[in-house]
């Protein structure tokens, strides 16, 4: 009997301590700080002052197919126009794949010594009809700048590149990796290890924001 009433005991106790455990990271996530007590917030912020354009990357250094796919699932939580999703991705890792891409993209020569190139895409099947249609850019772009912040945080380089609306690069992209002709080349970006050359720069500007 005494047992029994010990061992009750023990386990409220548990669930009770369970539960104030589950109560707590609640708390703190609704707040806004991590489990270990630094802020989230400061740190997302510190996140997206840090991020720049890397064209330096450590050669040879191999960014792991995990991470690469890591980055394409942050690419893949952004915000999209009615929510369509208007988009696919390509990793480009091999040697002979980075080269077709080089050879033919002038503003995109640091891809030579990254590891993989992201092309982010927008795919014509899921862009919206009419005047929507241009949000697929908008969302392809948002699926870019997640993919660059997600870098940053993972202490990985990677830059944005250019292709579409510049319709030769488009087409030149198109070719070199033999897309559908629905699949359209936003840009590519080039991912590795960060020498440290590059370093972000200071753009805020208060007198470019007004109060009406
Ligand atoms: C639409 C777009 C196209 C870009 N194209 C190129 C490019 O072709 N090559 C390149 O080196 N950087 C390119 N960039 C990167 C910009 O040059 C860079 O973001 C800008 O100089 C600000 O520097 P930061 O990214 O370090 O803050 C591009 C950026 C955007 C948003």
């Amino acid at each position: 009997m005494k047992r029994n009433f010990l061992k009750t005991g023990v386990i409220s106790l548990y669930v009770a301590g369970l539960a104030l455990v589950a109560a707590g990271m609640t708390a703190c996530c609704n707040s806004g700080c991590k489990a270990d007590g630094q802020n989230t917030a400061e740190a997302v912020l510190a996140n997206i002052a840090n991020r720049k354009s890397v064209r330096h990357f450590v050669e040879g250094k191999e960014v792991s197919k995990a991470d690469l796919e890591t980055l394409v699932k942050a690419g893949m939580a952004a915000p999209t126009a009615r929510n369509s999703q208007p988009w696919e991705f390509y990793i480009v890792s091999t040697p002979e794949g980075k080269q077709a891409l080089v050879d033919g993209l002038p503003y995109a020569k640091m891809l030579a010594q990254a590891s993989a190139a992201i092309v982010v895409c927008g795919n014509a099947e899921y862009m919206l009809d009419g005047e929507g249609r241009e949000y697929w850019v908008q969302d392809c772009s948002a699926a870019t700048e997640n993919i660059l912040l997600a870098a940053e945080a993972m202490g990985l380089g990677a830059v944005w590149t250019g292709v579409y609306p510049v319709r030769e690069r488009v087409k030149f992209v198109q070719e070199a990796l033999s897309l559908p002709s629905t699949h359209l080349p936003l840009c590519v970006i080039p991912v590795g290890y960060p020498t440290g050359e590059d370093q972000p720069k200071d753009k805020y500007k208060a007198d470019r924001i007004y109060w009406k």
